[in-house]
């Protein structure tokens, strides 16, 4: 029996198989690079889908774990006023300018953010239904998972009462015409027939749907939905768990959408690496009875410390401009590669959250989901690492660290140009993706 640390993991670790794209081994990274087994870096274009913001061994993140650990390592906030927490709380509610009267709550992942939220807001409204997006990823424990709408998420039942209504796709509208103005019509259908608007609770939206395919809205779609829920008094949660935080080049991905949520979810970047979400929301919620949400580690001092490091250096080191700039470097050297290769469709996206669906044929757009899996698994073998997603796995996704500098986007690009030649020209084979099938 082998006792390579692929073999290994293959053994013991459960559930997480067919999202693997290639046979990474990762046993240290630095920067924006994950150092193999054998010594070989590889870049780092998907940051863990989007959570190692600031990238591998970053001194301010190290620094703050070591205080965090040092300082009250085990006791949490949960019976005592801790001030990393509160710092960390104070810091959220300056950073949502819209938080008029809200309060913080602290978890551990986006999951459970998103599912303290459904509770919450349940019963601070007395409302039965939530309303949320074809598509949409909010989280991977019951009750996140049961407001998602993703195809690996098949397995689990939507939560009794649940609205759902499709994304607007400019690459794919439902029919002719306007594709944000067909799910508005929709929304105002289905409030005057089925689904009485006064017993939905809150609408879920990632402002960029990104594991449902990178989408980015038509202009204007969210802040018209936003009003017809606000003018329904339905709640409006906008989850910046994957693509917040800088990412989009602005701090808050609902400001690029122009849209004011009454609730918003942190998770991934905020910790880059350390586990911690965080939910900004008001008070009449947020407050809504006691012990709603215990866990017991919540805002300890390790995670927060690490939140307001993060914050600091997205902040202090101009890692917004810097994801806006990369962001146009890799949009530009993506739209001029699509001039060479038939298989991409469509490439779409904000600042350092990119998608680039790819298609059999660019008039049918038939979705190219095996040469994804194929371009993921050429792009690490030439040594950048890369995810996909999509409803139909089709579309490969950069979301790199936000210290991404010029000359590695430059490398991604050479590497992914060179890839999809080589997917194109037939050069990877079904066996080789055979051990990775898709999410
Ligand atoms: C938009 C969004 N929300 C929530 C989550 C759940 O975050 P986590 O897996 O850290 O719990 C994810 C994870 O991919 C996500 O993309």
């Amino acid at each position: 029996m082998s006792n390579s640390l692929l073999e290994r993991d293959r053994r013991a670790l459960a559930g997480i198989g067919k999202l693997r794209t290639s046979p990474l081994t990762i046993c240290h990274a630095r920067g924006n690079r994950l150092i193999e087994e054998d010594g070989r870096a590889v870049l780092d274009m998907s940051a863990t889908a989007g959570a190692a913001l600031l990238g591998y061994g970053h001194p301010g993140v190290v620094e703050a774990t070591r205080r965090g650990l040092e300082e009250c390592a085990g006791a949490s906030s949960m019976f005592g006023a801790s001030e990393s927490a509160v710092a960390l709380a104070e810091d959220l509610l300056a950073l949502v300018p819209e938080a008029d009267d809200h309060k913080v709550w602290f978890g551990h992942s986006g999951s459970d953010a998103n599912d303290t939220v459904m509770r919450a807001v349940t019963a601070a409204t007395g409302r039965r239904r939530f309303m949320s997006f074809h598509g949409a990823y909010h989280g991977g424990i019951s009750g996140s998972m049961s407001v998602s709408g993703h195809p690996s998420q098949q397995h689990a039942l939507p939560r009794a009462g649940l609205v759902q209504i499709p994304f607007p796709n400019p690459y794919r509208p439902l029919g002719d015409g306007d594709a944000a103005r067909q799910v508005l019509d929709h929304v105002d259908f289905l409030f005057s027939t089925a689904i009485p608007a006064n017993d939905v609770a809150a609408l879920f939206i990632e402002p960029l749907q990104s594991d449902g395919g990178m989408l980015v809205p038509p202009p204007g779609f969210f802040s018209a939905l936003a009003e017809r829920c606000r003018s329904e008094g339905i709640l409006v949660v906008s989850d910046e768990v994957k693509v917040g935080l800088g990412r989009p080049g602005c701090w808050h991905c609902y400001q690029a959408e122009g849209f004011r949520p009454d609730i918003v979810t942190f998770g991934k970047g905020l910790g880059s690496g350390i586990p911690v979400s965080a939910i900004v929301g008001p008070r009449s919620v947020m407050d809504v009875s006691e012990a709603f949400a215990l866990i017991t580690t919540t805002g300890n001092s390790v995670s927060t410390s690490v939140g307001r490091a993060v914050l600091r250096h997205i902040r202090d080191d101009g890692l917004i401009h810097n994801a806006a700039a990369r962001g146009r470097q890799l949009m530009e050297g993506l739209i001029a590669m699509q001039g060479r290769h038939e298989l991409i469709g469509d490439v779409r996206g904000r600042g350092l959250a990119i998608g680039i669906e790819l298609v059999t044929n660019r008039r049918t757009k038939e979705p190219a989901t095996t040469d994804a899996a194929k371009v993921a698994l050429r792009c690490y073998q030439l040594g950048v690492f890369i995810t996909y997603v999509g409803m139909a796995s089709n579309v490969p996704e950069l979301t790199p660290p936000l210290t991404l500098t010029a000359d590695e986007a430059d490398e991604a690009l050479a590497v992914l140009d060179e890839a999809i030649g080589d997917v194109a020209a037939g050069r990877v084979t079904d066996d080789e993706i055979a051990a990775f099938a898709g999410w």
